[in-house]
C-alpha cells in the first residue's frame, strides 16, 4: 500500500505530462475566449483556476488505483485482483452482490470476492470491477448530482462500444472499456468548476447552456488528460484521451486508441439519438471513422447492438 501512495505522489500533479496537458487546456481556453469575448467572464477564472491548481479534481484512492491498474493487464490475475478488491469493504460487497445477482445465475451464494470474480469470468470480472470502482470515484467525488449521473450513463455506453472496437486492436484489447469510461473525465472538472463559480455574479447570472457547452468542447479533453496523467495513467492513454475528438492529431503511439475512442463516442451519440433501421441512413462521419479503424458497416451495427445490450445489463447490476 505504501508503494501505491508513493507512486501517486511521484506521478502527481506537476509531473511533466500533467503540466503539459495543463498548458494545452489553458491554451485552448484562451482560443475560446479570443474567438468569443462573451465567454471571458467565465473562461478567465477557469484559466486562473487551472494555472493556480485550484480546480476541484476527482481523486483516485490508492486502493482504486491499484485495482484499476490490475484490470489493465491483458492477463489479469484473478487472485491478485481479488486480493486488491478485498481490501475495500464497499467494493467487495458490491462485487459479491453483482456475482450473486440473477444475471450470473449461480446455484449458491458466492462466499468471497475470489469466487465472485471466478463466477463472472475474466472479461466480465474486469468490466465489473472497473465499473464498481470508478462509479463511486466519479459520482461521489464530483458532488454534481444529476449531471454526473447523465455523464456516467453516456460513458458506460461509450465504454461498451469501445470495448467491442478494441477487442482485436493490439495492444488495447483489454483497455477499451476503461478508456471509454474515462475519456470524458474532463467534463466532470469543467462541470464542477461551473457549479462553483462565485455565485451569484453581480447581476445574478450564470453561464448559459451554450456557453458551458463551448467551454466543455474546448477544454474537457485536455483537462481529462491532465487528471489521468496525475493519476499515473500511461502516457499513450492520456494522449489518446487528449485526442479523443480529433484522433488524426494523436501521436502514432496513441493513434489507434484515439481513433477507437472517437468512433466509440460517435456510436454512442448515434445510439442516444436513435440508431437508424436502415444502415444507409447512418451519417457519413460515422462510416468514415469506422473505415479508419477497419470497422465496416455491418460490424458497426453489431457493435452498436452489443453496446446497447451491455449497458442494459450494467445498469441493472450497478
Ligand atoms: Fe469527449
Ligand atoms: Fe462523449
Amino acid at each position: 500500500m505504501g508503494a501505491d501512495v508513493e507512486e501517486i505522489e511521484n506521478k502527481g500533479i506537476g509531473t511533466q505530462s500533467s503540466a503539459r496537458f495543463m498548458e494545452i487546456a489553458m491554451a485552448r481556453a484562451r482560443v475560446l475566449m479570443d474567438s468569443d469575448r462573451g465567454q471571458e467572464r467565465w473562461v478567465k477564472p477557469l484559466i486562473r483556476a487551472i494555472r493556480r491548481k485550484r480546480l476541484r479534481l476527482p481523486v483516485l484512492s490508492p486502493m482504486v488505483q491499484r485495482v484499476v491498474k490490475l484490470t489493465e493487464s491483458p492477463e489479469v490475475d484473478l487472485d491478485e485482483l481479488a486480493d486488491a478488491v478485498s481490501r475495500d469493504p464497499v467494493l467487495s460487497t458490491r462485487i459479491m452482490g453483482v456475482a450473486n445477482s440473477s444475471y450470473f445465475r449461480g446455484s449458491t451464494e458466492v462466499p468471497n470476492v475470489r469466487d465472485a470474480l471466478m463466477r463472472m469470468g475474466v472479461r466480465e470480472a474486469r468490466t465489473q470491477v472497473i465499473v464498481v470502482a470508478l462509479r463511486s470515484t466519479l459520482l461521489r467525488s464530483s458532488g454534481l448530482g444529476e449531471s454526473a449521473h447523465r455523464l456516467w450513463k453516456h460513458s458506460l455506453l461509450v465504454a461498451s462500444a469501445i470495448q467491442e472496437i478494441t477487442l482485436e486492436l493490439p495492444p488495447w484489447e483489454s483497455t477499451g472499456f476503461l478508456a471509454g469510461l474515462l475519456q470524458d473525465l474532463g467534463q466532470l472538472v469543467v462541470l464542477a468548476f461551473v457549479a462553483e463559480l462565485p455565485a451569484p455574479q453581480d447581476d445574478g447570472s450564470a453561464p448559459s447552456e451554450e456557453s458551458v457547452e463551448a467551454i466543455l468542447d474546448a477544454t474537457h479533453a485536455s483537462l481529462g488528460a491532465m487528471v489521468l496523467a496525475s493519476w499515473g495513467f500511461p502516457e499513450e492513454f492520456c494522449e489518446a484521451v487528449l485526442a479523443h475528438h480529433n484522433s488524426s492529431q494523436a501521436p502514432e503511439s496513441a493513434s489507434s486508441l484515439a481513433r477507437a475512442m472517437e468512433l466509440g463516442h460517435h456510436i454512442a451519440d448515434q445510439i442516444e439519438e436513435g440508431w437508424p433501421v436502415d444502415s444507409a441512413e447512418l451519417p457519413e462521419c460515422l462510416i468514415v471513422l469506422g473505415q479508419q479503424s477497419g470497422v465496416e458497416i455491418d460490424r458497426l451495427v453489431d457493435i452498436a447492438a452489443e453496446a446497447e445490450a451491455n449497458v442494459e445489463v450494467l445498469s441493472k447490476l450497478s
